[in-house]
């Protein structure tokens, strides 16, 4: 592989910027870079920038050309304060894109943030992390330290990282450091900066949680230290579990609320008024991105190997997993009491990105729903100015409706609401399915 590290000659000053090392006890034989990070997406991108910001000098480790060059161009979907950061980034010397693992022994610290999706059947693929682990353990340095942050079973870290560096003579909290701290990133919101969202880590051994601690201190603010790697890997999959399953039951008490004539928004917001005991969920068409569909299959996968039952968790990614199919029955019944038929109706899915500003489609229930009404006979068409194009489940591209009144739908799907994205359009003739349960005025709307 070619190094695609480029130098550029401006080294801007930068808020925040010191000179201080990372940790460096046991000293480090290769710290051209404080950092390194091993996958450059919705994780890793934003990563790497807090760290250079933070004053770090950073290498990052991205596999795919055409990742590279959107980070490159500048044409990869962040937030607008990270965009900024970005672009100072690519000025600096020290803020390397390489596609060379080779490169990974010149960093004090890695950070492994790949992605650990399900295949069709709901099954762990692990074939990304385990890749990426192996060139991580393949140019592990003594002095290094490790650390997985990606989603994944309990026992990864020592099945990925441990086992193979000791096989290596690598002996973790001897020679070098391997930590799991789970990340914690919001695509989208900028309501919760980077910086200030607490880190959770646990080392393999108690002095390896002491130096990753203090890799991550480098750029947030609030550490929270576990015992064990498994703890540290167990909390992630609580936090995605426990939003999955409230989810499967705000779309229940969704149902519900539509059965008994009750406005269930107006609900959840009055129940959000108890100052404990109570969080809100909202209801919405499905669920989608690389965490809720995903990461309580992990846990489910490896309890199955055990014989063991998880039957509230399986029940609600059950729930989960068939609300699109509840979104189609809907407007079959929808366009039934407007006295219209699914076969031949005009269809239009207002918003396809798995949540509000983002460009994501990674397991989007729109995807799924569009196929859904297509298999009915439907014609169906898509608006969304984040995404100009999806690809379906069964590969063809799909282009982006551009003009709604010309495509002249005769139902709307409100799946996504983006921030400023325009409905003015919508006028008496539409009828409105709002699967995403945001109030918005329009004439004709149902819920789902
Ligand atoms: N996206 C989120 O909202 C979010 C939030 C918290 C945790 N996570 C977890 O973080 C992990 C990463 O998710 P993501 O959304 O950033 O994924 P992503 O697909 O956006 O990015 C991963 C990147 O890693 C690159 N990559 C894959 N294998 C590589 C290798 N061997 N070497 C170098 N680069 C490699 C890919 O090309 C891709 O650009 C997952 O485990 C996910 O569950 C994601």
């Amino acid at each position: 592989m070619t190094s695609l590290e480029t130098r550029p000659l401006v080294t801007p000053a930068r808020r925040g910027r010191s000179s201080a090392a990372l940790p460096s006890s046991p000293p480090f034989r290769h710290d051209e870079f404080d950092i390194a990070i091993v996958g450059l997406g919705y994780v890793g991108l934003p990563t790497a920038l807090a760290y250079h910001h933070a004053g770090a000098r950073v290498l990052g480790l991205e596999i795919s050309p055409q990742r590279i060059a959107g980070i490159r161009s500048e044409a990869v979907d962040l937030l607008p304060s990270d965009h900024a950061r970005l672009t100072e980034a690519l000025r600096d010397p020290d803020f390397a894109i390489v596609d060379d693992p080779t490169m990974l022994r010149r960093a004090a610290a890695v950070i492994v943030c790949v992605p650990t999706p399900v295949d069709h059947h709901l099954v762990p693929d692990l074939a990304m992390l385990s890749a990426a682990c192996a060139d991580v353990v393949a140019n592990a340095v003594p002095g290094q330290i490790l650390m997985l942050t990606s989603t994944s079973y309990v026992g990864c870290t020592e099945d990925l990282l441990v086992t193979p560096l000791r096989e290596r003579g690598l002996i973790p909290g001897e020679s070098i450091s391997v930590a799991f701290s789970p990340e914690r990133i919001d695509p989208g919101n900028d309501s919760f900066e980077h910086e200030f969202v607490p880190r959770v880590v646990g080392g393999a051994t108690p002095s390896c949680e002491l130096r990753a601690s203090a890799v991550l201190s480098r750029y947030t603010a609030r550490v929270h230290r576990v015992e064990s790697l498994a703890a540290a890997e167990m909390t992630k999959l609580l936090e995605n579990t426990f939003r999955a399953v409230n989810i499967a039951l705000a779309n229940e008490v969704a149902d519900i609320c539509r059965e008994l004539g009750v406005p269930v928004t107006e609900v959840i917001d009055a129940a959000a008024t108890k100052p404990y005991g109570f969080m809100p969920f909202l209801p919405g068409p499905g669920v989608g991105g690389h965490c809720i569909p995903c990461d309580p299959h992990y846990l489910l996968w490896q309890l199955k190997e055990r014989r063991v039952a998880a039957p509230m968790i399986t029940q609600a990614m059950t729930e989960i997993a068939a609300r699109p199919a509840r979104v189609v029955d809907r407007v079959s019944q929808v366009l039934s009491d407007a006295g219209l038929g699914v076969r031949g109706a005009r269809v239009l899915v207002v918003g396809v990105a798995y949540k509000p500003d983002v460009a994501d489609l990674r397991e989007s229930p729109a995807l799924e729903i569009i196929q859904g009404l297509e298999r009915r006979g439907a014609t169906v068409g898509f608006l969304d100015p984040l995404c100009p194009q999806a690809r379906m489940a069964d590969g063809r591209i799909v282009e982006a409706v551009l003009d709604p009144l010309a495509f002249d739908p005769q139902l709307v799907i409100l799946h996504t609401r983006h921030h400023g994205l325009d409905l003015s359009w919508i006028g008496e003739e539409h009828l409105v399915l709002d699967a995403s349960y945001r109030e918005l005025a329009v004439p004709r709307r149902v819920t789902l």
